[in-house]
């Protein structure tokens, strides 16, 4: 058995942040962020909205895409680094306001790699049959963690909010190249990655407290990263993991009629892009208007991409991220 796609959804909040709007709150501007990482607008979330609502509007709009109601979805996976609570998860969230029957509702935690890892996920319970109609949800709010200052201006240009949904079916079969469906993946991990980027506290890392007021004055409760360490790390990762399903596969980047990257930095999927060989009209980049939605922005990406008639049934998918954890990924997916 396997997965096909049948809709695709997104969630954008409304208000739009510039790079001349950052640069009025810390010691920036639009040239140093444009060309070091091609984003140039982000959207954030008003406040009252939460990341199961950006979730679940994306999610009601891959269903409805698929033609399905919310009550005959099976199975919910939800990628995201920031819930509504710090538990439960935001799967159960998303599957309450989506109103459907009291089915599983996984949160998956890959951070950047969310959604890649929540597809691999998918595939697996694919080989089981247990689920026929399965919704896979990559949601963020970052706006309400990031550091709007000095301190944290090397961070705060980088991500905005959002989130996209896959509405996937099972059908008779197992996964292969002719086929559509989810094909394969790879999945990978380096926790000696941890503290290159990632958000300290509130949490339970050998502290009597869950946070503290130290922890607020130090500014542990917002995200840190050491930006080259990663950038070198995710070109190598992503680079890796494409060519070991390429190989796996015996096809070249000729085969493939969509590579969809993480959308972290323009430079890093320019680089990725240049290395893999593929031409730059086969690579779906959308990070000028979005920033990097973390575990959002690879269903984004297909949603944008089905949109535009550059991502149609029968088209060959790569996918590819990298982030916190470190963690990594690909899907191979025959549209
Ligand atoms: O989703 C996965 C997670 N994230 C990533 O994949 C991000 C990976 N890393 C990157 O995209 C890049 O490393 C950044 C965009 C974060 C930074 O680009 P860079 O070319 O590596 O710049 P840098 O860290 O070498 O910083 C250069 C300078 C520094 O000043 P000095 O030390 O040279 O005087 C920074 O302090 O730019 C300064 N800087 C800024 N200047 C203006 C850092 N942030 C800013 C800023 N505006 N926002």
């Amino acid at each position: 058995m396997r997965f096909v796609p049948r809709g695709t959804g997104h969630a954008i909040p409304k208000k739009i942040v510039t790079n001349d709007d950052l640069a009025k709150l810390m010691s920036t501007n639009d040239e140093w962020i444009k060309t070091r990482t091609g984003i140039e607008r982000r959207h954030i979330v008003e406040k009252g909205t939460s990341t199961s609502d950006l979730g679940t509007a994306a999610a009601l709009e891959a269903i409805a895409m698929a033609g399905w109601q919310p009550q005959e979805v099976d199975l919910i996976l939800a990628a995201t680094l920031s819930p509504d609570y710090y538990f439960p998860g935001l799967g159960v969230l998303i599957q309450d306001k989506l109103g459907c029957r009291a089915i599983p509702a996984i949160d998956i935690r890959g951070q950047c790699a969310g959604f890649v890892w929540s597809l691999a996920t998918a595939q697996g319970f694919g080989l089981t049959g247990q689920y026929q109609k399965i919704v896979v949800v990559g949601a963020e709010i970052h706006s309400n963690v990031i550091d709007w200052n000095d301190h944290g201006r090397d961070i705060a240009v980088l991500f905005g909010d959002g989130a996209g949904a896959l509405a996937l079916e099972l059908e008779p079969g197992v996964p292969e190249l002719s086929k559509r469906g989810l094909i394969d993946f790879v999945m990978g991990s380096d926790g000696s990655g941890v503290e290159v980027l990632c958000m300290k506290r509130p949490g339970m890392a050998g502290q009597e407290r869950f946070v503290t007021h130290e922890d607020i004055e130090k500014r542990l409760v917002h995200p840190q990263m050491d930006g080259k360490k990663v950038y070198i790390n995710a070109v190598n990762r992503m680079c890796e993991s494409v060519t070991t399903l390429m190989t796996r596969h015996g096809i070249t980047a000729a085969d493939i009629d969509l590579l969809i990257p993480h959308q972290a930095n323009l430079r890093i999927n320019e680089t990725v892009r240049e290395k893999l060989g593929f031409p730059e009209n086969k690579v779906v980049n959308i990070i000028t208007n979005y920033g990097n939605t973390t575990a959002a922005t690879i269903p984004l990406c297909m949603h944008h991409a089905v949109r535009d008639g550059r991502l149609k049934p029968g088209s060959l998918v790569m996918t590819t991220a990298f982030g916190a954890g470190f963690s990594w990924g690909a899907n191979l997916i025959r549209w």
